[in-house]
């Protein structure tokens, strides 16, 4: 590691460099009042019994905490509970370091955001910001510093059941995400306590699990790694990420919680990055399931070696290290690195001066669940859910008569809010059930489940069904809601048959069949597979289709909101919905290969393609709709040539966008390129921006993006950053598949 003191601001933490050399002269100051037991046991991290993440629980770990021999303890939460571990450590340790309390607020702490999927939905990085900003803020109240958070994994196979808590398949969209998230949870002060520590995960390719099959092998050239899943990760780094995750994969046969490249070439020396390394919940222990470590001392040495400052849950450090050090297996200077990274975290939350400033009752009793953080959650969820189909039945206005609202999930709280819930919980979640009761009178609801579970029996669910048949039959319109449950999503939840369950989807198909004008939300931490529900011959289409994901705390509220039009929809998809599982992996940026569909030659029959489905998406990146319509300009280039030699050299794109509906709405301009040929084969779409436009019914805007030379380059084959002189083609709409295009020059 090396640091420029002549820089007079560095990313890490966002410190000038005159406040980073403060810390590390207070975390130098107590490094040398340490043992070694103490330093290894600052590099120790433990869970606590207030929540499970993962297989197992040290015993004892309080006792382990009295002796000096744990440094951070995780799923430990609440001003109260918090307090009594920091008292062990401080009043019994020796030395009285203060325990650094980490906690997966990966949508929200008390207050649950959508899912993160979900929230990319918005293609609004403040939304990811502002939720960010109030997890930090009741995480921090109730005794958390450092949230296990973002999840930037890239995911291109909705079968991988974590897709769910990161922003999809791109890695610009990822990257916008990862440094607004950063930003909301660290804010301009790390010291403040309204903020904490991020940690940004899983380093990296974990989101490319072979198969989507979850903690599966991971394949990718260096270049793929570099071009695709590492950017999000960098710009973490760059946006001053407190901490790294390391991820439970192997990277090209090399278990990323001991890979060199990873975490010191890239990582460190690359990227320069100054912070904390963690490993995963026991990744150290599974070098030996890997096959790359004999033994727990192997694998403890294999780990710190790489440059693993800190170990999750394992114990390995803790029990092996020492006798490493001694034998001249690992050094004393990296154990020093280690523990000085850890002490400088400690000390920029303000730790030293006051250890028990975060576990504070009274803030903690006036932040969680704070009206504003319910509205602003709300909000959020309205900009998260993606509609899909509208014949014009939403927005509702008037009476719409005898409303069935039918599925399980309308009473329902706790599937709403999905998995990594933080400390949210089920009995804080407002139901759809009251939140629809507020917009119609009750006289006009009748209420079906239309399933006795999924576990119930054939002949119970057959009378469910038949139940909501009739309520159906009987209305107006129908509501239905039906989706994942909770638990087929998230970590050790992948899934190879990503339809609807079964009694969702006989139920869906049962209803849209009576006829009677549906309005369908869908609920799930994936995308799903749709069609032998919403696109096929036997059942007919639903009126509408809104994807609504896991929407959170005051999901079904802001859902309320959309179904009459007091917020209109502006979600756009940041990950196909496949046509069959069969796709997967699945993701627009493909490259176009040697017999690309749309070329006639060779003989069509021979293209890439299969035989029975088309390649396409069901529904595409980037796609969404609106209560109105947008009407596209001819897009124009203020130049049709680029100049190669200056990377700054920039042309405008101008192309006025027109309202042309009844209503307001948010258009989301997209703009992706290809480069058709080039030294290495490119991707058919790469997105390089996008702008969120309002307009009012019949109003128009000229909307500009500025293309520069820069955004243009990408990695050879020999690993070197390069932009080529030729054709460049762009494409702009409103999503991946529906655009115009037009062509520029790169000259020398
Ligand atoms: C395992 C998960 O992979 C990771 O995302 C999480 O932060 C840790 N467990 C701690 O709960």
């Amino acid at each position: 590691m090396t640091l420029s003191h002549t820089a007079s601001k560095m990313p890490f933490l966002n410190l000038s460099a005159v406040q980073y050399a403060a810390l590390k002269k207070q975390a130098d100051e107590l490094l040398s009042r340490m043992t070694l037991a103490e330093k290894i046991g600052q590099m120790s991290q433990f869970t606590s019994d207030r929540d499970v993440t993962g297989p197992s629980i040290r015993e004892g770990y309080k006792n382990d905490i009295r002796e000096g021999r744990v440094g951070s303890v995780f799923n430990a939460f609440d001003a109260d509970f918090t307090r009594q571990l920091q008292q062990i450590a401080v009043e019994e340790s020796r030395l009285g370091i203060p325990l650094l309390f980490g906690y997966d607020v990966v949508h929200g702490f008390r207050t649950i955001f959508p899912i993160p999927l979900g929230m990319a939905s918005s293609w609004h990085p403040d939304v990811l910001e502002e939720a960010a900003r109030i997890a930090a803020k009741e995480a921090a109240a109730a005794g958390i510093h450092w949230a296990f958070a973002p999840m930037v994994d890239i995911s291109r196979d909705a079968r991988w059941g974590r897709v769910m808590e990161g922003c999809g398949e791109d890695p610009l969209l990822t990257s916008l995400y990862a440094k607004a998230q950063i930003r909301g949870l660290q804010g301009d002060d790390i010291a403040s306590v309204e903020t904490v520590a991020a940690c940004v995960k899983h380093y990296a390719g974990y989101g490319a699990a072979e198969a989507g099959r979850d903690y599966n092998t991971v394949n990718l050239s260096e270049r793929v790694m570099r071009s695709i899943h590492l950017p999000p990760f960098q710009a973490a780094v760059n946006a001053g990420v407190a901490a790294v995750m390391t991820s439970f994969n192997t990277v090209d046969g090399v278990p990323a919680s001991c890979n060199p490249l990873l975490l010191d070439q890239i990582l460190r020396r690359e990227w320069q990055f100054e912070g904390l390394v963690v490993t995963d919940y026991t990744a150290i222990m599974e070098l030996i399931f890997h096959g790359v470590a004999a033994d727990p001392a192997e694998a403890a040495q294999k780990a710190v070696n790489a440059g693993v400052d800190m170990d999750m849950q394992d114990g390995y450090f803790l029990d092996h290290l020492e006798q490493l050090v001694n034998e001249h297996k690992v050094t004393a200077e990296r154990i020093d690195e280690a523990v000085r990274r850890i002490l400088i975290l400690k000390a920029a939350l303000g730790l030293f001066e006051d250890p028990y400033r975060y576990c504070d009752e009274a803030r903690e009793k006036a932040t969680i669940l704070a009206p504003q953080h319910l509205e602003k959650a709300r909000q959020i969820a309205r900009e998260s859910i993606v509609l899909l189909k509208n014949d014009g039945t939403l927005p509702l206005s008037g009476s719409p008569g005898k409303v069935a609202v039918i599925g399980n999930l309308v009473e329902d709280k706790g599937e709403w809010i999905g998995p990594w819930h933080g400390a949210g919980r089920a009995d804080e979640v407002t139901s759809f059930k009251s939140a629809l009761e507020k917009r119609l009178p009750l006289d006009s609801i009748r209420y079906s489940k239309g399933t006795a579970g999924e576990n119930a029996s054939n002949a119970d669910n057959e009378q469910a069904r038949e139940e909501a048949i009739q309520a159906a039959r009987q209305a107006a319109l129908v509501i239905l809601v039906v989706g994942e449950r909770e638990y087929m999503s998230g970590e050790a939840a992948s899934r190879t048959d990503i339809r609807l369950p079964e009694d969702q989807r006989l139920l869906a198909k049962a209803v849209l069949n009576t006829g009677t004008p549906t309005i369908m939300v869908t609920l799930s931490g994936r995308p799903l597979v749709l069609g032998d529900v919403v696109d096929s011959n036997e059942v007919l289409p639903p009126h509408v289709l809104l994807h609504a994901w896991w929407p959170g705390t005051q999901g079904a509220p802001a859902l309320v909101d959309l179904l009459f039009g007091d917020a209109d929809p502006s979600a756009r998809l940041p990950m196909g919905f496949p046509r069959h599982v069969g796709q997967l992996p699945l993701y627009y940026a493909q490259l176009p290969t040697g017999r690309p569909l749309d070329k006639i030659d060779p003989d069509p029959r021979y293209s890439s393609q299969y035989i029975d489905s088309p390649n396409t998406p069901l529904f595409p990146f980037g796609y969404g709709l609106t209560y109105t319509h947008f009407e596209y300009g001819t897009p124009k280039l203020t130049s049709t040539v680029l100049s190669l030699s200056s990377p700054e050299d920039k042309l405008i794109l101008t192309l006025t966008l027109t309202n042309t509906g009844q209503r307001k709405g948010i258009e989301v301009v997209q703009l992706y390129m290809r480069d058709p040929v080039a030294s290495i084969s490119r991707p058919r779409r790469e997105l390089i921006d996008f702008k969120r436009i309002a307009l009012d019914p019949g109003e128009d805007k000229e909307v500009h993006f500025q293309i520069k030379t820069k955004q243009l380059g990408y990695l050879d084959q020999h690993l070197q950053n390069r932009v080529e002189s030729g054709c460049i083609e762009l494409f702009v709409g409103p999503n991946v598949e529906e655009t115009q295009q037009i062509k520029f020059n790169l000259i020398d």
